[in-house]
């Protein structure tokens, strides 16, 4: 989604706007934008990739060090060099970042034009700069207070005003805000990955807050315009975790990864002596989790599928009934909420809009609310009663790979701790543990000789796919679908096996191909069935089954074999196949792996 670079210091600000723009690149955009403050004040903007903008800025590289950047991701508006931030005044002397979106802009650029201000844009984005102008006595601080009671909606701003060239201001709610305290430079981003370069000391900013930022001072007011005193925090990846690493693309290398970040999701978390897991962020609310008489999983996409794996896993192993629910969706009822109820929010980026204003709404109904988030500090780990982190360092890909099966490995981390809190026996903890800890050097195997890459080139002009699988495997039906359409581009469709046969199968035919998650586990007779079912009616099939299982040779057109491992552990292995297979069509067919058109890695919009 769009991303804000700001930066003011000792040093040329053009060349840390362009890098940081470039390290947002993966979180998706359309068009780009910088202002930056020099001997004059200059604003370049261009439609497409950062390298478009780069031509637009040509030779003029400008020696200012103070700038505001910007890659746009549309939302009021297509497109077009008009439409990307910085958006200005009518002056041209306040320049403005924003993401998010201002909901009453409507009613704010008809009063403003009443009062003869010129717009230039389509965007909502454009009333800030003009409501600055309207209400600016001198004091760009306190003018933008104002501006922030009059806006409503979710924003994070970064502004600079001419008239006022010794600092920047930037303000927040609901969309994130980093500040990066350097050496004589401060650096503003959407997202740490843009700052790490420089500093990896940083201030989150809340909800609510503004600050006024200089090269070597910053000033923080909460919402009622109170000065307040505010933690600089250490980030704690580092700057390599963001490099490909020899790797084509971001995707491969997390799909690569994934022993090592699996590995690290459960490191110091698991005591086989006692058959249980080693929760941190949750010792505090152990005895309230003791109580729990039920668990509602909100999330969205791959993370949603997630949740479906953990329904399963929790209900079987732990003994209490689960429902997962779409953010978007769940945000807008009325859920039945009781103390005893746990709602745990799933999120990568722990910054998803429908996913944070779900668990806000039950904080106020009195539910405990968990998170399983892999961004430390991200607005969904704060918002959280307790929780517990990924440590998978960033997942730069648009398409989710390795925080997937760190949020399934989690979850059984989850299952065991609850499970063993109620009826699960010490041998089943450890004998979950100790396959769970095995799934490291399987998932290597794996890496190290399969046959995706083939399978991909015989297969990537279907024009449809259909992903079948039954219990744990069935949320990897959608997901396997999910990783084809957003790279891929490719129609795909998710089904629990079962389901097939109630009407979907019409579709099937010979140009028509199913994948079938089908390892040798408690449902591998009834998933046959269903293989036959689509052989029968002429549709080829590719299989995913456990080593050692021959007999889908002879059914299916193509097969791939994964370790075995405990059912409910599978989708972490079975997931692999998928996340390459998606990885592979989309390269052969020629399309950009690490930005898919369309998409945003974070999505901080409703
Ligand atoms: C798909 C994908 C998305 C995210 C979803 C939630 O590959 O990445 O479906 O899973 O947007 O994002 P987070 O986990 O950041 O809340």
């Amino acid at each position: 989604m769009c991303g804000i670079v700001g930066y003011i210091g000792k040093n040329k600000a053009m060349p840390v706007l362009l890098d940081g723009l470039r390290k947002l690149e993966y979180r998706g955009y359309d068009s780009s934008g910088v202002a930056i403050f020099g001997k004059t004040l200059q604003t370049f903007k261009a439609v497409g990739k950062i390298k478009e903008l780069e031509k637009v800025i040509g030779k003029n590289k400008s020696d200012g060090t103070i700038g505001i950047a910007h890659t746009r991701w549309a939302t009021h508006g297509k497109p077009s060099k008009a439409n990307a931030h910085p958006h200005s005044d009518c002056t041209g002397k306040i320049q403005v970042v924003h993401n998010g979106i201002i909901e009453n802009h409507a009613e704010l650029r008809e009063l403003l034009k009443k009062k003869g201000h010129k717009f230039h844009s389509q965007t909502d984005t454009e009333v800030i700069p003009h409501l600055i102008e309207d209400l600016y006595k001198g004091d760009i601080t306190q003018t933008l207070q104002e501006v922030l009671q009059i806006i409503k909606g979710a924003y994070g701003l970064v502004v600079f005003c001419q008239d006022e060239p010794e600092k920047l201001l930037v303000a927040r709610c609901g969309s994130p805000l980093v500040i990066g305290i350097g050496k004589h430079e401060t650096v503003i981003a959407s997202d740490v990955s843009a700052i790490l370069q420089h500093t990896k000391q940083v201030i989150y900013l809340e909800d609510g807050e503004m600050a006024e930022v200089g090269y070597d001072n910053f000033r923080v007011f909460d919402a009622k315009r109170n000065l307040i005193k505010k933690d600089i925090e250490s980030v704690l990846w580092n700057i390599e975790e963001i490099s490909k690493k020899g790797f084509e693309h971001f995707m491969l290398k997390e799909i690569f990864q994934q022993p090592e970040s699996l590995k690290n999701s459960f490191n110091g978390r698991i005591s086989f002596e006692n058959g249980t897991a080693k929760l941190g962020g949750l010792t505090e609310v152990a005895d309230r989790l003791r109580d729990v008489e039920r668990i509602i999983i909100v999330a969205c996409g791959t993370a949603w599928h997630d949740g479906l794996v953990g329904e399963y896993m929790l209900e079987e192993y732990a003994g209490i009934p689960v429902e997962v629910e779409w953010a978007s969706e769940f945000r807008y009822r009325n859920p039945i909420l009781n103390k005893r109820t746990a709602v745990i929010a799933i999120s990568q980026s722990g910054e998803t809009a429908d996913t944070l204003a779900g668990i806000k709404e039950v904080k106020n109904k009195g539910a405990l609310v968990l998170g399983i988030v892999n961004s430390v500090g991200s607005t969904i780990s704060r918002e959280t009663d307790a929780g517990v982190y990924n440590h998978i360092g960033p997942e730069i890909s648009v398409a989710s790979t390795k925080a997937f099966t760190s949020q399934v490995a989690i979850l059984a981390l989850l299952t065991v701790f609850l499970g063993r809190q109620r009826r699960m026996s010490l041998v089943m903890g450890k004998r979950i543990l100790k396959e769970l800890s095995d799934l490291p050097e399987k998932i290597d195997e794996f890496l190290k000789d399969n046959n995706i890459e083939r399978i991909a080139k015989k297969y990537h002009k279907a024009k449809n796919f259909a992903f079948l699988g039954r219990k744990y495997c069935q949320p990897l039906a959608n997901e396997g679908a999910l990783k084809l359409k957003e790279i891929s581009y490719i129609h795909a469709e998710g089904f629990a096996s079962g389901e097939m046969k109630h009407g979907s199968i019409a579709l099937i035919d010979k140009k028509f191909p199913s994948f079938f998650i089908a390892p040798k586990d408690s449902v591998y007779e009834k998933n046959l069935s269903n293989i036959e079912e689509i052989k029968s009616r002429s549709g080829d099939v590719i299989a995913i089954t456990t080593k050692g299982n021959k007999s889908l040779e002879k059914i299916a057109d193509d097969v791939i074999y994964i370790p075995k491992t405990l059912e409910m552990l599978t989708p972490i292995l079975a997931t692999i196949p998928l996340q390459l297979f998606a990885y592979h069509v989309a390269r052969i067919k020629g399309f950009d792996v690490d930005k898919p058109r369309n998409l945003a890695k974070s999505v901080t919009v409703e």
